[in-house]
């Protein structure tokens, strides 16, 4: 298995499995595995933080056993802290949780790099780069939301995006800028062409009756900003 982030540099799509079929986890990612892609992206919601609840520990414990791709767990929940170890015993490789629900994210991200994971930060798109100016460099990996989370399938916000710019200003090269929210063909040169290496897809690669076409015009997008 991969446990490793890619290296800077690389572009690269995770698809993120809340626009998947639920009832076809393993098939859904066989098929994008079979594309080609190294991350997979997994929403685990609380319907505290966010306004809805999706998937936690038992259900990734089970897809690990189908999988050797990046697990890339992104934590909309109010307490990362009492369930990193959790997510860490599941299988995942990388965990990102919001800086709007901790005044001490330095703590948790020493705690998932203990876990053995990498780490990662993650602002709402109202939340203003300042609040992340301290930890980001010490993450593995920064996730700016280009909608509101909680749901897949919305609009894609601009002014959200242009804090990669500034983002990628704070990090340097060598750790990674996710983005999440609204991406596609379209929407991808904007996003790649202010920093973004970790693009995640949902509605756009499980939405689209050919995962494998889809992540391919994901690709085409990328190439053209080239
Ligand atoms: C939303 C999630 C996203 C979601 C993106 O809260 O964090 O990962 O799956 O979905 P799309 O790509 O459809 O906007
Ligand atoms: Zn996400």
């Amino acid at each position: 298995m991969n446990k490793q982030l890619p290296g800077p540099g690389s572009v690269e799509i995770a698809p993120s499995i809340l626009s998947a079929d639920f009832a076809n986890l393993a098939d859904e990612i066989a098929a994008v595995t079979a594309a080609g892609v190294q991350m997979l992206h997994l929403d685990v919601m609380d319907g505290h933080f966010v306004p809805n609840i999706t998937i936690g520990p038992p259900v990734i414990a089970k897809l690990r056993k189908h999988s050797d791709l990046f697990f890339d767990s992104h934590l909309m929940i109010s307490e990362p802290a009492r369930y990193a170890e959790a997510f860490a015993k599941a299988g995942v490789n990388h965990i990102t949780f919001h800086i709007e629900v901790t005044d001490q994210p330095e703590r948790i991200v020493d705690q998932i790099h203990n876990l053995g994971c990498t780490a990662g930060i993650c602002l709402n798109p109202k939340t203003p780069v300042e609040s992340i100016r301290k930890v980001a460099p010490l993450c593995d990996m920064v996730l700016v939301m280009t909608v509101q989370p909680g749901f897949g399938g919305q609009s894609f916000m601009g002014d959200a995006a242009r804090k990669i710019i500034e983002i990628r200003k704070i990090v340097g090269p060598n750790i990674r800028v996710e983005v999440d929210g609204g991406i596609d063909p379209e929407t991808t040169p904007i996003v790649v062409s202010y920093g973004a290496e970790t693009l995640v897809a949902g509605n756009a690669v499980f939405g689209k009756p050919d995962r494998a076409a889809a992540i391919e015009a994901i690709r085409e997008a990328c190439r053209k900003c080239d």
